[in-house]
């Protein structure tokens, strides 16, 4: 599949993002864990979330659609998930590999988990190891780090604290999802607070949890089902939200995206590059997740540096970032980011690549890259290397163009956001992203 993208003179009006990715992903882990009933709604219907979704049926969660986005889930408790019949295939999805890890640790039957391609090319050992300490077995690929992976799990899991050398929130969600397992408290602490989507959603079904600025301690225990409404993602909004700074006139407004502080990285640096910005509170059914209605229109932008402690807040929005980078005036600085080296693709690589096609420099580092602004897109014809956020950034790129831009194998944007081009060619009032087979 292939998007065949028309610059825009202008965006106008209003649009929803389909529902948080991690959120989702969770609502569906902690539901089939829990006694009793959860329902969820906005539960993002792409093909990562699916997997999830599939993975729990596998072992016995009861799963109904309810209507779209509405799902049930009649959990099986803490202790009744069986062995699944078949691998499970995660396929693109790094979360529910990595959270499915974290669950079958404390499962007393054995799991292989797989995935596609590029999964099965991403780091496994950051989970492994805690998970291993716990009393985990988990053999596989290249030294038991790689998927496909067998898993089998033990109870009670031996408490630990695990001090992870990464800001990563699937790291830590593993570890605590295990420590549901385990004969007494487990703790995490990070180089720096990543997303915190579980520690609120665990509270919300029920667990004890003590938390601190990049620490978390849980106390093993039941979780009993309860009702999650999903906000829209944020890392869907950042490309709606960056196209409007470029050509958003008069402006689009994205209803009911969720802001909890962990992910807002990205309105902060548009803020930073002087992008004209509003954050209206939305009132939220979900006490757990704060929501807004977020509004952004044509902006002069300026260039800033992005580095420390900021990364975990905004690491999945970095490759949109890089196309406002390079319609920004003066020098972009990208720093501390070497964990874009193993998402989907090496969104390193694949931006300087990508861009150097459109015409547009990137000078690459180990942990990141410079762009200096403003520079002129050209259409052209690009890849995606089978990475989402990497297709949809260059979408962006391409209503910005001078020409036509096609971008090839963009299949993946269906594994986060199914709708784009259709919201783009909504708020564009007229075709500008073609999908083509
Ligand atoms: C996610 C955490 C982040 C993020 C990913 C989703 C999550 O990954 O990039 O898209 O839902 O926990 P890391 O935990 O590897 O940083």
């Amino acid at each position: 599949m292939k998007f065949r993208v028309r610059p825009v003179p202008r965006l106008a009006g209003s649009a929803e993002v389909p529902g948080d990715k991690s959120v989702s992903h969770r609502a569906a882990l902690l539901g089939a864990l829990a006694d009793g009933a959860t329902e969820i709604h906005g539960y993002l219907e792409a093909e990562d979330c699916l997997r999830t979704i599939t993975a729990v049926q596998a072992m016995g969660a009861a799963v109904t659609r309810k209507g779209p986005g509405h799902y049930r889930i009649d959990g099986a408790g803490r202790h009744g998930l069986r062995e699944p019949g078949d691998v499970i295939d995660c396929g693109n999805s790094g979360t529910a590999a990595r959270l499915l890890l974290g669950v079958l640790a404390g499962q007393p039957f054995w799991v292989m988990l797989t995935g596609d391609e590029s999964l099965r090319g991403r780091p496994m050992g950051r989970v492994a190891e805690p998970l291993r300490r716990m009393g985990a077995a988990i053999v596989g690929r290249s030294g038991g780090s790689k998927l496909p992976l067998a898993v089998k799990g033990t109870r009670p899991l031996r408490a630990i604290t695990h001090d992870s050398p990464v800001a990563s929130a699937q790291v830590k969600s593993a570890v605590l999802l295990a420590g549901l397992y385990a004969d007494g408290p487990v703790s995490v602490t990070e180089p720096a607070p990543s997303r915190d989507h579980s520690e609120r959603m665990l509270r919300q079904f029920g667990a004890q949890l003590v938390t601190g600025e990049r620490s978390v301690t849980l106390m093993p225990g039941d979780l009993r089902g309860t009702t999650v409404s999903v906000p829209g993602d944020i890392s869907s909004a950042a490309f709606l939200l960056v196209a409007a700074t470029m050509i958003g006139d008069p402006g689009v407004t994205i209803h009911r995206v969720g802001v909890n502080p962990t992910r807002t990285g990205v309105l902060d640096v548009l803020e930073a590059m002087s992008a004209r910005l509003r954050i209206e509170p939305a009132p939220t059914v979900d006490e757990a997740e704060p929501a807004a209605d977020l509004r952004a229109s044509a902006s002069e932008l300026k260039a800033t540096s992005i580095g420390g402690a900021l990364i975990p807040r905004l690491i999945d929005e970095i490759p949109v970032l890089a196309v406002a980078a390079a319609c920004a005036r003066g020098v972009t600085t990208i720093g501390d980011a070497a964990e874009l080296r193993v998402k989907e693709s090496d969104r390193i690589a694949a931006l300087a690549r990508e861009l150097d096609k459109m015409g547009v420099g990137v000078q690459e580092r180990p942990d990141g890259m410079t762009i200096a602004g403003p520079q002129r897109f050209r259409g052209a014809r690009v890849t995606s290397g089978g990475d989402h956020r990497i297709a949809m950034a260059l979408a962006i790129a391409g209503l910005v163009a001078e020409g036509e831009t096609v971008i090839e194998d963009t299949a993946c944007v269906a594994t986060s956001f199914p709708q784009f081009a259709a919201t783009l060619n909504t708020l564009a009032g007229t075709p500008v992203v073609l999908v083509e087979d």
